[in-house]
């Protein structure tokens, strides 16, 4: 297996006390796996995602183990981390493409990347090309300013430079949120390539558009405020939602195949907890249709039926 988490706690400190936006994740995700990661926006995705690469304050560690390939990944630590970074794991970070330097011509980046790795530019020329060629980008682009280059074209150049060093797991989060429809769906082929490539090992996928989880995701994590409420292979997911909340996500779809936006997903009556304190026992029950006293009480993350996760007392009952 790629990865394992353990009860993960990765918070926010504030002035006005813990932000508890990541609060106890458990799962594993297996070698060749495409883990799509969706759920409201705050819910904590992409607080997931930095915390296995860089965890800068005002991120807070604090409690969870994880392991990638067998090996414990010193998350605490930045400095013990820094072996791990773009080799085993690595990001393409939310607004990747906006956050490029804008004085640095493209091909110095990725220069000034790869000597941070203690790696020689030369000694990777020849496989940063046939990446450039394999993302229909030309070799002229690395003479070129991040400026000249269309949204498109940067978010291919990011998945090129986050992924030279064929990390075990890639962590790709909203980096279709600026694209036109076509770009989108041609930007998270590429990644499939990548993976069918070996390039990368895993990935996770982060969007708040499932239709493109259905087209490229083997599996689809359910987060909501903090937590991870119901995980299963892509199929079962969607064809057999089972946390309340999920439903909702997928019965606020249009149809299947349809992008859902931000607005949509507002459709679902009530707001997300405030992660500062949030309630006791299960996170959703002030907007859920099904709540009852045991609701009170958190409900465990446990597997319903093989492969099949969901965090939510009703479920255990509607299945035993
Ligand atoms: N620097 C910060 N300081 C305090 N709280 C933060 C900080 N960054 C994020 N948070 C809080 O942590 C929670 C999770 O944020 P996160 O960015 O992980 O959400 P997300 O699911 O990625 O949302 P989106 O879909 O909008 O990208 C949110 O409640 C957010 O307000
Ligand atoms: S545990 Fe209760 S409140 Fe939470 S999702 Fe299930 S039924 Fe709803
Ligand atoms: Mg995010």
């Amino acid at each position: 297996m790629a990865l394992k988490t353990d009860d993960l706690r990765v918070y926010y400190q504030t002035l006005k006390g813990d932000v508890k936006a990541l609060d106890g994740a458990s799962f594993t995700l297996e070698d060749g796996e495409i883990m799509g990661l969706a759920g409201e926006s705050g819910c904590g995705k992409s607080t997931l995602a930095k915390s296995l690469i860089l965890l800068k304050p005002p991120m807070k560690y604090v409690e969870g183990r994880v392991r990638l390939d067998g090996e414990e990944l010193p998350i605490w630590d930045d400095e013990k981390m820094n072996s791990f970074r773009y080799k085993n794991v690595s990001i393409i970070p939310q607004y990747a493409m906006n956050a490029m330097n804008p004085t640095r011509k493209i091909g110095k980046m990725v220069k000034e990347l790869l000597k941070s790795r203690g790696i020689s530019p030369g000694e990777k020329r020849d496989e940063l090309e046939h990446r450039l060629d394999l993302v229909d980008l030309t070799r002229d682009v690395l003479s070129m300013y991040p400026i000249e280059l269309s949204g498109g074209m940067k978010q291919r150049m990011v998945m090129v430079i986050s992924s030279l060093l064929d990390p075990s797991l890639l962590m790709a989060d909203e980096i279709t949120s600026a694209l036109d429809v076509s770009t989108q769906k041609a930007v998270s082929e590429m990644l499939v390539e990548f993976r069918d490539k070996d390039f990368i090992k895993s990935l996770i996928f982060i969007t708040h558009d499932i239709s493109i989880l259905y087209q490229i995701a083997d599996s689809i994590t359910v987060m909501y405020a903090g937590k991870l409420v119901e995980r299963a292979p892509t199929e079962e997911i969607t064809g057999r939602p089972l946390h309340p909340y999920t439903k909702l996500l997928i019965s606020s779809l249009p149809k299947i195949g349809a992008k859902y936006t931000e607005e949509k997903l507002e459709g679902i009556p009530g707001k997300p907890p405030e992660l500062l304190e949030p309630p006791e026992g299960c996170r959703f029950k002030n907007r859920c249709p099904k709540k009852e006293e045991e609701c009170d009480e958190e409900p465990p993350f446990r597997e319903v039926s093989p492969g099949h996760k969901v965090a939510c007392w009703k479920v255990k009952k509607d299945v035993s």
